[in-house]
């Protein structure tokens, strides 16, 4: 899990067009939480679609260690017998959570108020990632903690014997920190309330109302999201159907766009508005992406797209819609590499600190592969049409999305793409390759014979 083998080069090339329909796996945001709020219950909680990644399986592993017990049935579906909230037994080993950022951070928010002690590590890219923006309201609870330097993993607590509800304003958009805060007062007695000066996604809050807790949504007279949540609610058993990830979809959407006389199908695929920002994008960036076939399941909204090969043009992305699209940006870089003119992309202050400092990671992938590139220290302008990109080697940092990223790259490049680390991808996408290989792209390991 913690990818201390030897990397794994993986390189694509440029084949022919993509055709055919496919379906990506679950959406991780919701399949991890499918997990924790299913230990939460008390019954049997079914899951179907779940996300069997890296990062999930991690989670899977957290909520096994304090009494849930989570299975495979035989259809594939999961089911996760809860322990119920305030019941949580304490863990008897290191928990390691790999390269799960969502997965460690909303956990130490559910440990948080339970009174059990529990120590937390992850692979290098997870022990680099700054988790004080989550302990620190966790302190303000009751949660007494020892980290590294910086706040970073390895990481004990203990948590509150009582955990005391706060109102807290979330310093910055992530939905993590809203997530371990609300999930921290899940176990507080009285009401915990978090501000959210900018929107989103908002699975937890969705989700947890599905599992009977009493929250609110409502909005200040500064216009920013204000959730309430009553603590110490029975949270009772979900059956849960998962949709297809969105920031998955976004690899073959985007492969398809840059690929001369491509026309695929992705089935099922869930349209959350704080998870749409990069179709939205690269609609107005000239992609043919049609939605059909939209519906309903669990309260969220999904729906079929078709997309096709397109001349695209670059475009000023507003900076506000950074976090309905945060996970997209690599993706979106290599789209804008193909447009006509600049795409200019402010307000990404965030990837600094995601599973590798992704501004850092796409800029240095795009000059490897000859694609002019601009970087700030929160922004990127990426210039498209250069001839004759490709034909270098990316540095992964253990970042599954800078691995995917940079194959979509080589599927329509001049030259083939090699990432230094295919192994990495597992993490949240572990069919990728045999998907891409089902639409008509070609994978190599032998890295010599690509390039
Ligand atoms: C996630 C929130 C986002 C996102 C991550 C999943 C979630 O992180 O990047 O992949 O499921 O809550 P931040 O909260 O750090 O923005």
């Amino acid at each position: 899990m913690s990818h201390d083998s030897a990397p794994e080069p993986l390189s694509s090339s440029k084949g022919s067009p993509l055709t055919g329909t496919i379906r990506v796996p679950g959406d991780k945001s919701i399949s991890h939480r499918s997990l924790m709020f299913g230990a939460l219950a008390v019954g049997r909680t079914t899951v179907k679609g779940l996300l069997e990644s890296e990062d999930v399986l991690a989670t899977a592993g957290a909520m096994r260690a304090v009494g849930a017990t989570i299975e495979k049935q035989s259809d594939g579906s999961y089911t996760v017998d809860g322990i119920g909230l305030g019941s949580l037994l304490e863990p008897e080993h290191v928990i390691d959570f790999g390269n799960a950022g969502t997965g460690v951070r909303l956990t130490m928010g559910i440990f948080g108020s339970h009174n059990i002690a529990a120590t937390f590590v992850g692979d290098a890219s997870l022990s680099g990632r700054p988790m004080g923006r989550v302990l620190n309201p966790l302190r303000d609870m009751g949660t007494n903690v020892i980290a590294r330097e910086g706040d970073r993993l390895p990481a004990s607590i203990r948590g509150a014997e009582q955990a005391l509800p706060i109102t807290y304003r979330v310093p910055m958009p992530s939905a993590q920190v809203k997530s371990a805060v609300l999930l921290a007062g899940l176990n507080a007695p009285g009401e915990t309330t978090v501000i959210e000066p900018i929107p989103t996604r908002d699975h937890t809050e969705k989700m947890l109302a599905g599992f009977g807790a009493e929250i609110s949504v409502s909005h200040n007279e500064n216009g920013e999201r204000v959730i309430k949540l009553k603590g110490q609610p029975e949270l009772k058993p979900q059956d849960i159907d998962v949709p297809g990830d969105p920031s998955s979809a976004g690899f073959p959407i985007v492969a398809a766009l840059i690929t001369p006389g491509s026309d695929i199908t992705i089935e099922n695929v869930l349209l959350n508005e704080h998870r749409t920002g990069l179709i939205t994008t690269l609609i107005e960036m000239g992609g043919d992406i049609e939605i059909v076939n939209r519906r309903e399941t669990g309260g969220e909204e999904v729906g079929d797209l078709r997309v096709k090969a397109s001349n695209l043009k670059g475009i000023t992305v507003p900076a506000e819609r950074a976090p309905s699209m945060i996970d997209e940006y690599p993706v979106l870089a290599v789209a804008a590499a193909f447009a006509e003119g600049d795409t200019f992309m402010p307000g990404l202050d965030e990837l600094r600190v995601k599973e590798s400092d992704r501004l850092a990671a796409v800029a240095r992938g795009l000059e490897a592969n000859n694609i002019p590139c601009v970087e700030t220290e929160d922004t990127l302008t990426v210039t498209g049409g250069a001839h004759d990109i490709g034909g270098g080697t990316v540095t992964t940092h253990l970042d599954h999305r800078i691995a995917m990223s940079f194959l979509v790259l080589g599927m329509a490049a001049h030259k083939p793409v090699t990432v230094d680390d295919g192994a990495v991808i597992a993490t949240s996408f572990p069919t990728f390759t045999s998907l891409f290989e089902k639409l008509g792209a070609r994978f190599s390991t032998n890295t010599s014979e690509a390039a």
